[in-house]
């Protein structure tokens, strides 16, 4: 049997997605992520795990690389990757919304939006036939309305606990996102049983609504 190799995203969505596997009798190591290392060998399972930059690890899938990955809907959304999305994990659930400063209006003429998602912010404001000027940035997105940068911010809200330190408030909400797991389709065909394997046993502890 040859190795699987599975890219998990660092970060928020690492604790919940190696729990899942956890649960799913995989005997991942507890300290995964605690140590610096990006490659890890989990040789009883014949598994590799790579630690990925979330918006990344659709690219690791699609390149083939890695074989499978656990990536967030918003990732996939925001870039069209030719991957096969087979499982909804529901892990990490947040949403995607637009916020901004209570009580302000959006200028009339090329209002600013600021969002690490210019794709779905693009789409979400054609489809409301208004036309925006999107501002791409890379993280603290809530900073921009705050100092003047855009009118708005389209960004993922979890528990809203930074929106409302930061005295933002939510205006929309665009669409609500959990963690997929992803497979490159190359791999699913030539390493199909092991893949299904994984897919039914962890789509057998998915917490049902
Ligand atoms: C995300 C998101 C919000 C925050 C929402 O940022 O962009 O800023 O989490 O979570 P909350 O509703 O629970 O407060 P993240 O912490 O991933 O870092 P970033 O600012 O670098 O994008």
């Amino acid at each position: 049997m040859s190795v699987l190799t599975v890219a998990m995203p660092k970060g928020r969505i690492f604790q919940d997605a190696a729990a899942l596997m956890v649960k799913a009798g995989y005997q991942i190591p507890p300290d995964l992520e605690d140590s610096r290392k990006l490659i890890i060998d989990v040789s009883a399972e014949n598994m590799r795990f790579i630690l990925a930059k979330p918006m990344d690890v659709a690219t690791y899938v699609e390149q083939g690389v890695a074989d499978i990955g656990i990536a967030g809907k918003d990732v996939m959304l925001e870039e069209e990757r030719d991957v096969y999305e087979v499982l909804d994990l529901k892990i990490s659930e947040c949403y995607l919304a637009v916020a901004g400063l209570p009580g302000t209006e959006m200028k009339d003429v090329a209002p600013k939006i600021a969002t690490k998602y210019p794709n779905i912010a693009s789409s979400y404001y054609r489809e409301q036939g208004e036309q925006v000027e999107i501002i791409k940035l890379n993280g603290s997105i809530e900073l921009a309305p705050l100092i003047g940068l855009s009118d708005r911010i389209v960004d993922i809200v979890s528990t809203g606990r930074t929106l409302k330190e930061n005295g933002l408030v939510e205006f929309e909400r665009i669409v609500d996102i959990t963690s997929r797991l992803i497979v490159n389709p190359v791999s699913y065909r030539l390493k199909d049983q092991q893949i299904d394997l994984l897919v039914n046993r962890l789509a057998s502890v998915v917490e049902e609504d």
